[in-house]
């Protein structure tokens, strides 16, 4: 299992390589006009954020973002990476399997999380979109372990229409799995 400083490692290493956001993303931003209530400014957080290629993608699209990851190492790389874009981000650093986590009540009307899973987040996540807000997830599934990189352990791999199972009572406007170059599961839902 990676820990924390393997984090800070990994993202010190890949800071020149920075790969753009995944095309995912930009699927659930129709979605965004469902979400807005009025002509404040929407918030969004995207969390697990790594370096912030999804994050500084939603600020860029005008949304009050913020990323959350425990490595500050990572924080850093997406906060340069947002002012060389001339976008303002938040991060915050904090342990999301801190069973204390909790990312506020309705706070945002985007909620992102890509490559990440950590089952017992999913209570606080879906309690932090806002009503009429949009959860974009996307994440590896079992079948990952048939290619040669990516994460093997269990607890990491999402199981065949998982992701649907683990956002019942939302309404699920996407969803998708796929086993190409990777295996992965897909899903936009809007928060009822
Ligand atoms: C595979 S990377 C994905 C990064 C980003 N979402 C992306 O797709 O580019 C997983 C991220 O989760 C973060 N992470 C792992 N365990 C964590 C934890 N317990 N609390 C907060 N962040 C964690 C790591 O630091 C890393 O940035």
């Amino acid at each position: 299992m990676a820990s924390r400083a393997d984090w800070d490692a990994k993202h010190r290493v890949v800071e020149g390589l920075l790969p753009g956001p995944d095309p995912f993303l930009a699927e659930a931003r129709p979605y965004l006009a469902l979400a807005a209530v009025g002509p404040q400014c929407l918030r969004g957080v995207d969390v697990a954020s790594g370096a912030g290629r999804h994050a500084v993608e939603m600020a860029s699209w005008g949304i009050e973002t913020l990323a959350v990851d425990y490595s500050d190492v990572a924080l850093r790389i997406a906060a340069s990476r947002a002012a060389a874009a001339g976008c303002g981000l938040a991060t915050r650093c904090l342990d999301l399997e801190d069973p204390a986590t909790d990312l506020g009540d309705g706070a945002y009307d985007l909620v992102s999380v890509f490559n990440y899973l950590h089952r017992p987040l999913v209570p606080a996540l879906k309690r932090c979109v806002r009503p009429g807000g949009i959860v974009v997830y996307k994440t590896y599934t079992q079948e990952q372990r048939k290619f040669d990189a990516g994460p093997r352990n269990p607890a990491y791999l999402l199981h065949e229409r998982e992701l649907l199972e683990l956002f019942a009572g939302f309404d699920h406007l996407v969803y998708r799995e796929a086993c190409e170059s990777e295996a992965t599961a897909a899903l936009i839902a809007r928060r009822p």
